[in-house]
Formats: C-alpha cells, structure tokens, sequence
C-alpha cells in the first residue's frame, strides 16, 4: 500500500493546487472537516479524493479501527512497555466505569480529581500569591502552553514553569517572588528526572534559607509516592496518575494542577471536556469526515508521500506561542522512531520536523523561506474568529487577513509573467525589469491547512490538543510503530549521568577525541 501512496504522491507532482479548485467547485466541501464547532480546511492540499482514498485504504489495512478500539478499552498497545494508553480515560467525564487489571480506573481518576480540585481551591483562596510547577517534558510542556493559552481565564495565582536544569531558569524565575507566598509543584512522573529533582532540591534550599516551612508550600504531582515520601512530601499533595499516561499525553490529569489552580477547576473540566468532545468525534466520526484522520492523511501525504522533510505550525494566536513547542514532543517523540512494532525497518520515513512560531511574528522571519525557499514547507494554520479583547477587534481583523493571505499566496503564488506586468505598472523597463522580475516571482502551489474555531476557550483547547493527540495515533498506525514509547532519549540521559564527574576533573581518557577537547576547554574555562 505504501507504494500506492508513493506513486500518486509522484503523480502529483505536476499539479496545481489552484486548477484543483478550477475544476472543482466543491473541493474546499470535500475536504473539510466541522466538528463541535471548529472547521479544518484540507483542500489547499495537492491531494485528490483518488489519493485520499489511498491514504484512507492504507489506515484501514494497517487495522486503524481495530488499534482505536484497542486503545480506548485498555488494552496493552505501548506494547514494548506492555502498558495500555489510557490518557483519553483522564478526561472521561461520565459516570461510567472502565476496569483495568481489576480496578475501575475512572473511579480511581475521578477521586484524585476531586482532590486535586479541593487542592486547588484551597491554593486559590489561602491567598498564595505566585505557584511554581518545576517539570520537564511532558511534565512541563502541556501545562507550561495551555495555562499561557488561556490567560483570559486565570482567576488564580500567578502560575510560573521551571524546566531547564540551566541554573538560570530557575535563578531567573525565583528572583522576583516572594519565598512566603511562593508555592512550588513538582512534577515528574517517575520523580526521578535529574533536571527535575535538581531544580525541585534547588527550590527547597531557597525556601528554607529564607526560613520558609518547605513541607507545607511543596506538592508533587508523580505517580512514585515512594520517592514523595521520602523527598517529605505530605501525602495529602500528591497527586497520582497510572502507567497508561504517558508523559506527553498528560496534561489532563494531575500534571494539569497548575493550569487548575490558575484557571479554576469548573474551567478545568470545560478543557477535559473539549478534548473528550474530539475523543467521542475520533470515535465515531466516519474517516473522510474525521478530523484527526484528515489531519493525518495531509501528514502522511506531504511526508511520507511527497517527501517534505518538516511542517511549520502557525498559530495565529499569541496564546498558542508554546503549542509548536508542545507538539514538538507530542509528535517528534512519538513517531521519530526508527523500527515498527514487529522490529522491522519501518516502510516510510517517520516523524517530520514540527516547527514553527506564532503568526505574523513569523512573516517577518522565516516565511521568506517558506514562500520563496527550494524546500516545500507544509504549513498548518489556526485562528479564532475572534479574540478574547473586543476592544482591540482591529487588531484581530487584521490578524485573521493575515493569516487568510498567507495561504492564499502560499498556494496561489506569483508568476514570472505577473511579476513582470507588476514591475512594469511601476515603471520599470529593460534589463532592469528582467533582472528584477525573477526574484519577484513566487512558485506557489505550497500546501497548508487551516483549522478555524470561534474563541480560544478552554473548551477549544481541549478540542485542538485531543486533535493532534489523535492525529498522532493515526499517523503511528499507518507507519506500524509504538507512539508511546520514547527509548530514543535514554542513551543521552546514561552518558550524562556518566559525563558529569568529568567536568570536575574526572578521568576523560575513554571518550572521543572531540569530547576530550570540549571537556579540557569548558575545564579550563570556569572561574
Ligand atoms: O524525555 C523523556 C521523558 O521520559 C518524557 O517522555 C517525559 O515527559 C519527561 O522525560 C519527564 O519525565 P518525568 O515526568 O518522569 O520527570
């Protein structure tokens, strides 16, 4: 099937986005998708319904309905850690059971929201004026990009995120706030994580030098109670989640704390909801009408089928500036894998790079790149169709033009012959005009989506973060691999460990020749 997908990839090679639309005047219908008031528009795409239907029998053969089905009733499908994926089951919101190994986990999920939610309220009305959720990765990233997303609904105390065991980031965070008023998250799965617990150490020094209690203004959120109990952390502010959530995948559970305390735990289950709105969507919506499926599909078309090595994802959206940072792990760590489930090689290039910056910081710095560069670039667009300030709706007219014309002369481009009449009505002649004419020609025929929604709400968000969870899943189905394990990051955690002593003088003579060189300069170096 994958040499289908990659001779109508090749196929389409020669063709116009713009004479797809000529010749076919229900084209922008067909490949959109609406669900629960967001609409995704696919069709600026070089794809056909003939390559779609490939690429939707492709995901049938590889058993996506199967894998869905699998996957939401707990069975073990991170299989190379035997662990089922359970993060949809976090933001479950009905009163329904779902037994796994004996226990009915939503029972389990609904008590220690509950907790969390008084947790929340109680920080919320003692007064604490800044909370501090020291993470990395998944631990971090979520939270981190939907408390920022939804600053129009913080009713909380400031919520800050510290992450990189650059002693800076925590330096920087803790050097405006008050240690009495400071309450610190610490957030790690394992809590293990040296960035994490290095970072977490570094804030109870802070708070005990300044003669602070540490026990009562530190929580965790970790599945490890163990390694809380013996860090010292009361019992009654820890909050747990089970193996079948995966680091990346979760926010909505008690990794979301802080985004509940700074928002309030009524709007808290309006983002659950969202995101269980695109659960019961990807569930049951039929494949061609199915938003993440078709958010798949173009992934897997530009990608894998055309060969376009990265996708930029354009938020036009200030509040979204984290979100390509967030799905750069939710999609890099989950599908840059390099062997599918059997152990084979997989049958396609895995993983694109996901990059990208908020709109239109980003005119004014890489689209040049994009619109004129020799690399095609996948753009995915986003905007609300209004913005949380009425008093600035210029601004946002504007934004929302922007972000319009940006895929509009992404697909349209300029030709040499229309540059050439441009220049002309300018007045220029002659050689000037040829020389002139070529730099002013776009190529066009840049493919991009568009995914539109009212207002950014928690609801929206919700929606949008499930989306990509599930564009994700299918996109690692289509390619036969495990999306929720990460093994690829445990050599570097290994050899860091290892390199550390050799920083203070350790003996380096069993490294590289390049590392032995780094280490006698950075030695050398320090004051
Ligand atoms: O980088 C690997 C990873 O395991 C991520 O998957 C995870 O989100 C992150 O480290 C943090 O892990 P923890 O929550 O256990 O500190």
């Amino acid at each position: 099937m994958w040499d289908e997908v990659r001779a109508a990839a090749h196929a389409a090679q020669s063709r116009r986005i713009t004479d797809l639309f000529a010749t076919d005047p229900d084209r922008a219908a067909t490949f959109s998708v609406a669900a629960d008031g967001m609409l995704l528009d696919c069709s600026k795409t070089t794809m056909t319904s003939a390559d779609r239907d490939t690429l939707l029998g492709l995901i049938d053969a590889q058993g996506l309905a199967a894998r869905r089905a699998a996957m939401f009733a707990g069975q073990p499908v991170n299989e190379t850690e035997h662990r089922a994926v359970l993060h949809t089951a976090l933001r479950d919101l009905t009163s329904e059971a779902l037994t796994l190994a004996g226990t009915d986990i939503l029972s389990d999920i609904r008590a220690t929201r509950a907790r969390m939610a008084d947790f929340a309220d109680q920080v919320r009305a003692d007064g604490w004026r800044d909370v501090v959720n020291i993470g990395i990765g998944g631990s971090h990233l979520g939270p981190e990009m939907a408390t920022r997303a939804l600053s129009p609904y913080h009713d909380g105390p400031r919520c800050h995120f510290v992450s990189n065991v650059d002693g800076a980031d925590i330096a920087d965070t803790l050097h405006a706030l008050d240690p009495a008023r400071t309450l610190f998250i610490v957030a790690s799965k394992t809590f293990t994580t040296v960035e994490t617990m290095t970072n977490a150490a570094t804030a109870r020094d802070w708070l005990v030098s300044r003669g602070c209690d540490a026990g009562a203004q530190m929580a965790a959120v970790s599945s490890a109670t163990d390694k809380t109990a013996k860090w010292g952390i009361d019992p009654a502010r820890v909050f747990g989640f089970g193996d079948y959530v995966g680091g990346r995948y979760s926010v909505w559970g008690p990794v979301g704390l802080a985004l509940m305390i700074a928002i309030g735990p009524h709007r808290f289950e309006e983002f659950l909801a969202g995101a269980a709105a695109m659960d019961a969507h990807f569930r049951t919506a039929t494949p061609a009408r199915n938003m993440p499926v078709m958010l798949a599909l173009t992934g897997l078309w530009h990608h894998q089928g055309c060969g376009h090595a990265t996708r930029a994802v354009l938020p036009y959206d200030q509040r979204l500036a984290r979100l390509p940072a967030y799905l750069q792990q939710l999609e890099m760590e989950s599908n840059g894998k390099g062997v599918t489930m059997s152990g084979a090689p997989p049958p396609a290039p895995t993983g694109p790079v996901v990059w990208g910056e908020p709109g239109t910081g980003g005119q004014h710095a890489f689209y040049q790149l994009i619109h004129q560069g020799t690399q095609v670039v996948p753009c995915e667009f986003m905007v609300a169709a209004e913005g949380h300030e009425p008093a600035l709706a210029h601004h946002h007219r504007l934004l929302v033009a922007n972000c319009l014309a940006q895929s509009e002369a992404l697909m349209r481009g300029r030709s040499e012959a229309e540059a050439r009449e441009m220049l002309r009505a300018a007045g220029l002649t002659g050689a000037e005009l040829d020389r002139q004419a070529a730099h002013r020609a776009f190529p066009g025929n840049r493919p991009s989506t568009t995914l539109v929604y009212d207002r950014l709400t928690p609801h929206r968000l919700g929606q949008i973060i499930a989306l990509y969870e599930h564009r994700v899943f299918v996109e690692g189905v289509a390619l036969g691999i495990n999306s929720f394990d990460q093994w690829g990051v445990e050599l570097g955690k290994a050899l860091a460990t290892e390199m550390a002593p050799l920083i203070d003088g350790a003996d380096a003579s069993a490294k590289d020749g390049s590392t032995r060189a780094l280490l006698a300069f950075l030695r050398a170096n320090r004051r």
